[in-house]
C-alpha cells in the first residue's frame, strides 16, 4: 500500500543524522558532586543529561525584551522565580550564548561563571531548602540557532522580518535564561518589545500592548504552567485575526500574509470544528485559548511545526502549503497530550508522539473514512516503525525518530483493539484529566491504564511498548 505522505512523514524526512551535542561532563548528570549545596547541572535525562537544573522548582518566568530585527539583537531582562528543593550556595540555569551583563538574587547582586550551557549563580547569600526566590538576569546579544543531535534546527531563527523562536528539545535556552527540562513546569510572563508596525505574538492571552517612542510592547500571559519547549516567540508582520469555536474556546490566528496561500486558508479554517471535535475525544480543552502561528522562512529552514502552548507553530519554509488539516490536527492534539500532560523526561516522547499521531488517523477515519485499521496497517507494514521501541529511544538523535510516532501510535491501536471503543475512549479522556497541566513518565500511563481496566495490560505492553521485535501480526 502507497505510504501516505503525511505532516509527519513531511517533517521525519526533513531530518538527517548530523552533530552530536559534546559529550556530557561527569557532574552534569547531578551525581558525584562533592558540594551538597551545589545545584546539579542537570536533571540526569537519560536521553538530555544536561538540560535543566536540580535544586529548585521554577513557579513563573517574566521576560521583558526588545528586539532589533536589523542587528538580530535581543536583550532584556529574565525574571526566574523559584522555590529551593535543597540548600544552595549555587545553583545553575541553561543559556546558550548571549551575554549575561549582570545578576541579583532577591535584589542582591549574585556572583557568575558560565561554561557551555551552563550558567552558575552564586547568591550573596545561601539558599534555604523550602526558600522561594527570585533570579534577575539582565542579558543580550543576537541569539543562536541550534543544531540538535538528529540535525534538525531549533531555538531562534531569524526572518526577513523578525524572528521565530521553536525550543524542542531544548531550543529555549538560546533564547531565556531558565530550567530548560520539561519536567519543571511555570507560568510565563512574555514582555516582547518591536519596532511599531511590527507584531509580537506568543502562546497565552494577550494581556497588553503598548506603543511609545515608535516601539510597541507585546505582553503575553500564560497563567497554565507551560514547559519551556513549548514556549515560542513570533516577531514579524501577522494578519491577527480572532474569532471563537462553536463549542466557545477563543481562537487566535497570527498569519504572514506571505504564507496564507489558499490551501493553508482553508485548512486554518477548519481549526474551530477541529478543536471541537478533538474536545470531545480527548476532554475538555485544557487552556484559555486556541488558534495558529503562521510565519514564512526560508525553504526547508525548519521542516516541521511544533505544539507551542495553546496556539501551535508552522514555519510555513516548505514547498507545500503552511499548514494542512493532518498537521493542523496533530498539533492541537498535543494540546492536550504534551502540553497539558507533559512527558517527564525525553524518552517519554511517544506521550506526545504516538498520541499525535493517533489523532490523526482517528481524525482520518471521521473526516475521510479512512479506517483506523488501514492507518495501523500502514504504520505496521514499515519497516522503519520498528527501528527501536517507543519507550526506549536509544539516543538522543531518536526523540523525534518514526518509532516514536508510528509505534507509539500503534501502542494505542493495540490497547483500543484489546479494550474496545468505549472503554478506551474514556481512557483517553481520563488520562488527559488525570495529569492534566502536569507531567507523566511511561510508567505512570501505563499504571493508569491498569488501573483504570482493571485488567493485566503487561503482555501488551512488554509487545508493543518495550519489544525490540515486530510481532507477527497487527
Ligand atoms: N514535535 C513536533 C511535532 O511532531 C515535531 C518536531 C519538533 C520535530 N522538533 C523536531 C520533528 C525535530 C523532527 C525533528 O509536532
Ligand atoms: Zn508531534
Amino acid at each position: 500500500m502507497p505510504r501516505p505522505r503525511t505532516a509527519r512523514a513531511r517533517r521525519i524526512a526533513a531530518v538527517c543524522l548530523a552533530a552530536v551535542l559534546p559529550a556530557c561532563l561527569p557532574s552534569c548528570s547531578g551525581g558525584g558532586s562533592p558540594d551538597p549545596t551545589a545545584g546539579a547541572a542537570g536533571l540526569g535525562d537519560r536521553l538530555f543529561p544536561r538540560a535543566g537544573n536540580g535544586g529548585y522548582d521554577v513557579t513563573h518566568y517574566g521576560l521583558d525584551l526588545s528586539y532589533d530585527p536589523g542587528s538580530g539583537r535581543l536583550a532584556g531582562t529574565a525574571v526566574v522565580s523559584a522555590t529551593a528543593t535543597q540548600d544552595l550556595t549555587r545553583l545553575n540555569l541553561d543559556l546558550a550564548g548571549m551575554t549575561v551583563a549582570r545578576v541579583s538574587v532577591d535584589g542582591r547582586t549574585a556572583r557568575t561563571s558560565r561554561a557551555g550551557t551552563e550558567l552558575t549563580v552564586r547568591p550573596a547569600s545561601p539558599l534555604h531548602r523550602g526558600a522561594r526566590f527570585a533570579v534577575t538576569v539582565a542579558y543580550g546579544g543576537v541569539p543562536r540557532l541550534l543544531t540538535d543531535p538528529d540535525g534538525s534546527h531549533e531555538g531562534w531563527f531569524r526572518t526577513d522580518d523578525g524572528a521565530l523562536a521553536l525550543g524542542e528539545p531544548v531550543g529555549s535556552m538560546a533564547w531565556f535564561p531558565g530550567n530548560d527540562h520539561p519536567s519543571d513546569k511555570a507560568a510565563f510572563d512574555l514582555t516582547v518589545s518591536v519596532p511599531a508596525g511590527l507584531t509580537a505574538v506568543s502562546g497565552g492571552e494577550l494581556a497588553s500592548t503598548r506603543t511609545a517612542g515608535g516601539r510597541t510592547s507585546f505582553h503575553w500571559r500564560s497563567t497554565a504552567p507551560v514547559a519551556t519547549y513549548l514556549v515560542t516567540a513570533g516577531i514579524g508582520h501577522y494578519t491577527v485575526t480572532r474569532s471563537r469555536t462553536p463549542g466557545g474556546v477563543p481562537l487566535l490566528k497570527a498569519v504572514d500574509p506571505r504564507a496564507a496561500d489558499a490551501a493553508t486558508t482553508a485548512a486554518l479554517g477548519r481549526l474551530p470544528e477541529i478543536l471541537d471535535w478533538e474536545t470531545a475525544r480527548f476532554g475538555p480543552y485544557p487552556f484559555g485559548s486556541s488558534g495558529a502561528i503562521v510565519d514564512h522562512l526560508p525553504r526547508g529552514s525548519v521542516g516541521y511545526a511544533l505544539e507551542t502552548q495553546n496556539r501551535p507553530v508552522f514555519p510555513g519554509d516548505g514547498d507545500g502549503p503552511a499548514v494542512d488539516v493532518t498537521s493542523l490536527v496533530h498539533e492541537l492534539a498535543h494540546q492536550w497530550f504534551g502540553d497539558s500532560v507533559t512527558p517527564r523526561s525525553w524518552q517519554d516522547m511517544w506521550l506526545n508522539e504516538g498520541f499525535a499521531t493517533y489523532a490523526e488517523w482517528l481524525w482520518q477515519q471521521h473526516d475521510t473514512g479512512v479506517p483506523l485499521s488501514r492507518s495501523a496497517a500502514g504504520a505496521f507494514a514499515d519497516p522503519a516503525t520498528w527501528s527501536f521501541p517507543p519507550a526506549a529511544p536509544p539516543t538522543a538523535a531518536d526523540v523525534s525518530a518514526p518509532p516514536v510516532y508510528a509505534r507509539g501510535a500503534l501502542v494505542l491501536y493495540e490497547l483500543h483493539q484489546a479494550l474496545g471503543g468505549t472503554v478506551f475512549d474514556r481512557l483517553l479522556r481520563g488520562w488527559s484529566a488525570a495529569r492534566s497541566h502536569g507531567n507523566a513518565s511511561t510508567a505512570d500511563f501505563t499504571a493508569y491504564c491498569a488501573r483504570f481496566t482493571g485488567r493485566d495490560l503487561t503482555p501488551l505492553f512488554a509487545t508493543w511498548l518495550y519489544g525490540s521485535a515486530r510481532p507477527a501480526r497487527l
